[in-house]
């Protein structure tokens, strides 16, 4: 047999991304190639990249840069660019850097085997297509090897959402939820490779609709599913609109014990006026009025959120209701970011704040999460909470895992804990994560 070529993955942008990455390995794991942590080793580098940002878009063209002297080095070197940079800027990414060889989508990476096929004669190769076929369709399963006790799934992919600011619909596409048999045949397989903790992805994933028995499922009814599967002990999902957040959702936050107490909601402004020019179709009250419904159904749910400063247009009184936004939800934890105009989106035909009013104002709300985040984990100190372990801590005999609402926790146990649920007493709360001893 001839010796297996080696692949090295870098994976930017979200948990799909890290999916994503996860399936060109299987892909290409049947064109002989194993994956390797070295890039010096390489025999193929992927670059899985995100076009969210200007800066997330940048990244990939110095990070190509970086890469110039592995070529020179090794001519049968072949690199490529797969994600949403690539769906986005395929072409002009062919024009400006002659060390890629290959651009790939994220809705064809299934075809990754016969792609590299090509450029293993020299030539270069484009496919940035939305296809008819279903990509999960036409990809291979892995090697059924033992794995960590976490996995990504994804159940819905694309969005028909347009936030005016978003390149999401563009790079990844219109909304299709996977068939519900796949996704149970899939988490049964992880199970069976030792994860018990699984987290279904979707870029609108509450609006998941798969094909289930008697027609289509919703996300709750999946998860309920889900929740009969031995062996697997969390569900978690992410990412969802308040827009699709249904009733039976909502309800087994509260009747559903594997579905953890934690979810990422954004909601990018609590400004009205800025909501609509977004084109979020909601407001802050129905906002705020949701998180009371899902309080209600579970009351110790911490809350996440995204949020977005600077959009064009925003004013100082759009920037203070978000603040009061904030103020009135407590979240756990929040993401933050400067507006950032992406080509091609609505939002990038309008004047923007200046940047730095808008720095000012990241810098204020990013005070505010903070402190919330740090009371909210402060809290946890003297509750009892369940920790799955993932992997040894960083002193010895201790191992981290992390508890039902997200937080690391540091504990002292057993390594063949690891993979394992366990009751600890929350001791003190660090910087980003809690110390706990075992029940
Ligand atoms: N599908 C998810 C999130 C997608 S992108 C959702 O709808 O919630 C993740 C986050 O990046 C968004 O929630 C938003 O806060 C941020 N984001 C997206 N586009 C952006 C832009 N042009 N500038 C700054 N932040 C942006
Ligand atoms: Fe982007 Fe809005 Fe779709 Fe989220 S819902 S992916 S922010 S367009
Ligand atoms: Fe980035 Fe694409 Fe995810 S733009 S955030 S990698 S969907």
């Amino acid at each position: 047999m001839a010796e297996a070529k080696k692949l090295f993955i870098k994976t930017y942008g979200c948990q799909m991304n890290v999916y994503d990455s996860e399936r060109m390995a299987d892909a290409l794991g049947a064109s002989g190639y194993v994956t390797t942590a070295q890039p010096e080793d390489a025999d193929m580098i992927l670059l899985n990249t995100c076009h969210i940002r200007e800066k997330a878009a940048e990244k990939v063209y110095s990070e190509l840069g970086r890469l110039k002297p592995l070529k020179a080095a090794n001519p049968d070197l072949k690199i490529g660019v797969a994600g949403c940079v690539a769906q986005a800027e395929g072409e002009e990414i062919m024009r400006r850097q002659p060390l890629v060889d290959l651009v790939v989508g994220p809705q064809t990476y299934h075809r990754l085997p016969e792609m590299e096929a090509i450029i293993r004669k020299g030539a270069r190769a484009v496919d940035t297509d939305f296809p008819e076929e279903d990509k999960f369709d036409h990809l291979p399963r892995g090697p059924r090897a033992m794995r960590g006790p976490t996995a990504f799934l994804t159940v819905q992919e694309g969005c028909d959402k347009f936030c005016a600011f978003c390149v999401v619909p563009y790079t990844r596409g219109a909304e299709v939820s996977r068939p519900v048999d796949r996704i149970l045949t899939e988490a049964r397989d992880l199970v069976e490779r030792g994860v018990r903790e699984i987290t279904l992805l979707g870029q609108n994933v509450n609006a998941y609709h798969g094909m289930g028995d008697g027609g289509a499922w919703t996300l709750a009814r999946l998860i309920r599913a889900l929740a009969k599967v031995d062996g697997l002990e969390r569900i978690r999902f992410t990412t969802s609109h308040p827009n699709d957040m249904e009733d039976d959702l909502i309800a087994a936050h509260g009747d559903e014990p594997k579905l953890m107490p934690y979810l990422h909601l954004p909601v990018q402004s609590g400004s009205d006026r800025i909501l609509k020019a977004m084109n979020r179709k909601h407001t802050a009250e129905s906002y705020l009025r949701l998180i009371e419904r899902l309080r209600a159904a579970r009351p110790d749910l911490l809350l996440s959120g995204d949020f977005i400063v600077g959009f064009p247009g925003e004013t100082e009184a759009d920037f203070d209701d978000t603040m009061a936004l904030v103020r009135a939800v407590h979240y756990g934890q929040a993401y933050s970011f400067k507006y950032s105009a992406r080509p091609g989106t609505p939002a990038a035909e309008r004047a923007n704040v200046p940047d730095d009013v808008a720095s000012d104002r990241l810098h204020r709300l990013q005070a505010l999460l903070t402190e919330q985040q740090r009371a909210t984990q402060d809290a946890m100190v003297g509750r009892e909470v369940s920790v799955l372990f993932e992997k040894p801590g960083r002193l010895p005999g201790q191992l981290i895992g992390k508890s039902e609402y997200l937080h690391a926790v540091h504990v002292h146990a057993p390594d063949d804990q690891i993979g394992k649920i366990a009751r600890v007493r929350v001791t003190a709360s660090v910087t980003n994560s809690l110390a706990a001893d075992l029940l």
